[in-house]
């Protein structure tokens, strides 16, 4: 029944009766070619051109609250740590000693009073300041002043941590200035972990996950859940330069699944924190190139997509909320990561069949919907990076073929 009611509003896209967002445009876009998402010279000059000058989600504030608190984040060959320092602050520094070249820290944890390199125990302060070199004597003239951590730009929206690798965008509070408002009542600020950062690879090209993430399209058919329980955002679109908004809002109609249709009874009454309308909305913000946030009454989600090969990519992300140890927040909050780990592991399992159609030597790009007009934004962005993403094939210099 589902599917006949998804059909049928696909079908209408075309009336005129439709708002404009669901309008045929103009001129008819194209999806990029196949060879873009799946090769290997092609990932190392995304994440040299694309991913290492924007801005990266590493943490919220609250997953690093203590002193010596570190979160990681890995993106290509680069890797960085975030570390809250002893006066509150909250550091940035490349994930590297100094001496030769080991890795510091991996994952998340805390440092209690220095940061010690496994490998021959250089140590460093909380500022990056290189304060022991075991066996000092038997370097000639070392000046620790000269050796600590290289710093990282870092910088704060909503509660995140960001940091930027090269390049000079202007600083990702701005970025997302024009949103605080309307995410005022949700006080990210003050939310915490709910779990960990978790990692997942997918067989998918980061950029299949990213175009999935920036179109709603594909809601009705893939996503039959979260169909029953919510209208795509296809009316209730809005976007500041660089980022991209859609709003689902809750359906009247209770869903015939009992999972479903409790959590759209219950968390009207659970989030009293927010005013009435955005009880029954779920916000999805996705920033280019590669971040999505989920902003749900009871919590949100960050997702952050990241090349680990050509066609392969590392969804990583983690689950935050306020403070509240209500029986019945906990019981909204469960539903609702039920719903949202089916909704993921469809989105994976479509990437999936789209990574695996675009190997076929029979695929040619095809026409993009109006609907999928924020995954032309992106298209643009990459194009504008890497000019070769204009060509139908690979260029010979990239060496040849894409990997199958
Ligand atoms: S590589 Fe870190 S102390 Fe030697
Ligand atoms: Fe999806």
């Amino acid at each position: 029944m589902t599917t006949l009611a998804a059909v049928d509003s696909l079908a209408a896209v075309d009336s005129p009766a439709l708002p404009e967002s669901t309008r045929p445009a103009a001129i008819q876009n194209f999806a990029l070619p196949a060879w873009v998402y799946n090769h290997a010279e092609l990932t190392r000059l995304e994440i040299e051109r694309v991913l290492l000058p924007t801005w990266q989600i590493v943490c919220h504030v609250n997953s690093i609250p203590n002193a010596g608190d570190y979160a990681t984040l890995d993106i290509g060959p680069e890797s960085v740590m975030v570390l809250r320092d002893r006066d509150g602050s909250i550091r940035a520094f490349h994930n590297v000693c100094r001496h030769r070249g080991a890795r510091l820290l991996d994952g998340a944890g805390n440092c209690p009073s220095t940061i010690t390199c496994p490998y021959h125990g250089w140590t460093y302060r909380h500022d990056g300041h290189l304060i022991g070199t075991p066996v000092k004597e038997s370097f000639a003239n070392l000046n620790r002043a000269d050796y600590g951590l290289k710093p990282v730009r870092v910088d704060q929206a909503l509660g995140f941590v960001f940091v930027c690798l090269s390049g000079d965008p202007p600083p990702v509070s701005k970025v997302w200035e024009g949103l605080a408002e309307e995410l005022l009542p949700y006080q990210f600020s003050k939310m915490v972990p709910l779990g960990p950062i978790t990692t997942d690879i997918w067989e998918v090209d980061w950029k299949i996950a990213m175009d999935n993430y920036l179109e709603s399209y594909h809601v009705p058919i893939g996503h039959p859940g979260l169909y029953r329980m919510f209208t795509p955002d296809y009316e209730d679109q809005a976007s500041l330069p660089g980022i991209a908004r859609g709003i689902s809002w809750m359906r009247e109609q209770e869903s015939s699944r009992w999972s479903e249709r409790l959590y759209q009874r219950l968390v009207g009454k659970v989030a009293t924190h927010l005013p009435e309308p955005l009880r029954r909305s779920w916000r999805f913000y996705s920033m280019l190139p590669n971040l999505g946030i989920d902003v749900f009454p009871d919590q949100i989600d960050f997702f952050q997509l990241l090349p680990y090969g050509p066609g392969r990519c590392m969804v990583r992300g983690a689950v935050f909320g306020l403070p509240d140890s209500r029986p019945e927040m906990r019981a909204v909050r469960y539903l609702g990561a039920r719903i949202n780990t089916q909704v993921n592991n469809e989105d994976k399992w479509l990437c999936s069949r789209v990574q695996r159609g675009l190997a076929s030597s029979s695929y040619r790009p095809g026409p993009l919907s109006r609907l999928e007009h924020w995954m032309l934004e992106f298209h643009n962005l990459l194009r504008s990076r890497i000019p070769e993403f204009r060509l139908e094939t690979a260029p010979q210099r990239f060496g040849g073929a894409s990997l199958g």
